[in-house]
C-alpha cells in the first residue's frame, strides 16, 4: 500500500510541477490549488492517516519533500514572469546628471577681471614660477634683506644656466603677484594699466593659510599719478564689488618696493563698519568695524628704474590682495578652515 502510495506521490509532483511552469494564476492562488488541502496532495495526506506510524514518518517525508519540490517550481516561475513583464513608464523624466559650476575661486576672478576692465585695465598673467630677481631683487628687496622674510618662499633648484647673475638663477615659486610689476614695464609700453591675477604659494599651511592661493595685483602708472588715483581705485573696486555702502581706508604700513606704502581696510559687511552687531552683540568677523583687504603703495623710483621707467617722468601706484580673502569677505563667510577651499568637498563647494 504505501509503495504504491509514494509511486503515486512522484507522478503527483512531476505532473504538478509542469502544471506551476506552465500556469499563468498568481502566486498565492497557485499555492493554494496545488498544495492546499483540496489539492491532491490534500488528499493524499489524509490517505497518509490511515498508515501505520513507520509508514505515516516515511511517507509523511516524502510527501513533504515533493511539495517542497512544486512550491520551488511556483516560486521560480513567479520570479521569471515578474521580471518579464516588468512595466515602465517611458514618459517619466529621467534623472539629471549632476552639474557642476565653477569653483568660488576662479567665480570671483572673473568678476574682478570684469570689474577692472570696465575702467581700462588688462588682465595679464606673468610666470607663476619666477626668478629671485622678479619676485624679490627688483622689488627693491636684495639678497639677505630681512623684509624677505615675511614671504616663506618657496626656493626650487634650477635647470637654468645662461650667463646671468646667480641672483636673476634663483628660481622660486612666486609668493606674491608683484613679480609681474617689473615684468610688465619691461614690456616698454606705457602708461600701464595692469591686473595681474595668479597662483601664489608660500610654505604655510594651517587653519588660515594654504600653500597656494591666488592673488591679483593692480598697477597704473603713467605721468603725475598720485595717491588720489590709488585711493579712487580702490575705492572703485570696493564699491563694485563688494556694494555701494562699503568703505576704504588707507592705513601707514611698509613695503620695500611701495614709498608711501599703505594697508587698505574696508568697513565690516557683517556690522556695517560699527563692530557692532544688530542684536547688541560685538562683531566676531572684524576689528572695530574694519576688515584687512590688501597692500599697496606708490611705486618705489628704485623699482620704476629696474623696469626701465624714468622715476622722474613717471609714477604709479601698485596694490595687491588675497583672492580666497576677498571672495570670502564678499559672501560673509568665515571659514573655520580655509584649506576647505582645495579639499574637494562637494558638499561645501556646492554652497557658493
Ligand atoms: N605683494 C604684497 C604682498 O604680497 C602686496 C603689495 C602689492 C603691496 C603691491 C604693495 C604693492 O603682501
Amino acid at each position: 500500500m504505501s509503495d504504491s502510495l509514494a509511486a503515486t506521490i512522484k507522478r503527483v509532483k512531476e505532473k504538478l510541477t509542469k502544471e506551476a511552469v506552465s500556469s499563468l494564476l498568481d502566486e498565492a492562488l497557485l499555492v493554494s490549488k496545488l498544495l492546499g488541502p483540496k489539492s491532491e496532495f490534500g488528499n493524499i495526506s489524509k490517505e497518509i492517516a490511515t498508515l501505520s506510524k513507520d509508514e505515516k514518518q516515511q511517507i509523511g517525508t516524502l510527501l513533504n519533500e515533493c511539495k517542497r519540490e512544486v512550491l520551488q517550481a511556483i516560486q521560480k516561475r513567479t520570479t521569471k514572469n515578474t521580471e518579464k513583464e516588468e512595466w515602465f513608464d517611458v514618459s517619466t523624466p529621467g534623472q539629471r546628471p549632476p552639474i557642476g559650476h565653477l569653483h568660488i575661486v576662479t567665480q570671483a576672478i572673473t568678476d574682478i577681471t570684469r570689474i577692472f576692465e570696465r575702467i581700462g585695465f588688462t588682465r595679464v598673467r606673468h610666470p607663476e614660477i619666477d626668478t629671485d630677481w622678479y619676485a624679490f631683487e627688483s622689488l627693491n628687496m636684495p639678497p639677505d634683506h630681512p623684509a624677505r622674510d615675511e614671504w616663506e618662499t618657496f626656493f626650487i633648484q634650477s635647470p637654468i644656466t645662461n650667463n646671468q647673475s646667480p641672483t636673476k638663477r634663483k628660481i622660486v615659486l612666486t609668493p606674491h603677484t608683484s613679480n609681474g610689476q617689473v615684468r610688465e614695464m619691461e614690456k616698454g609700453n606705457l602708461p600701464i594699466r595692469m591686473i595681474n591675477i595668479a597662483k601664489c604659494y608660500r610654505r604655510q599651511s594651517d587653519i588660515s593659510h594654504v600653500p597656494m592661493f591666488h592673488q591679483f595685483e593692480g598697477m597704473y602708472i603713467d605721468k603725475n599719478v598720485s595717491i588720489g588715483h590709488l585711493k579712487g581705485f580702490i575705492d572703485y573696486f570696493v564699491k563694485q564689488y563688494f556694494g555701494p555702502e562699503r568703505k576704504s581706508r588707507l592705513r601707514p604700513f611698509h613695503f620695500q618696493f611701495t614709498e608711501p606704502s599703505f594697508e587698505v581696510d574696508i568697513t565690516c559687511g557683517i556690522c556695517n563698519g560699527t563692530s557692532i552687531l544688530p542684536n547688541g552683540g560685538d562683531c566676531k568677523l572684524c576689528k572695530g568695524g574694519w576688515l584687512e583687504l590688501a597692500g599697496s603703495g606708490m611705486i618705489h623710483p628704485n623699482v620704476l628704474k629696474n623696469g626701465g621707467v624714468d622715476p622722474s617722468k613717471y609714477s604709479g601706484f601698485a596694490i595687491g590682495w588675497g583672492v580666497e580673502r576677498t571672495a570670502m569677505m564678499k559672501s560673509g563667510t568665515k571659514l573655520d578652515d580655509i584649506r576647505l577651499l582645495y579639499s574637494n568637498d562637494l558638499q561645501f563647494l556646492e554652497q557658493f
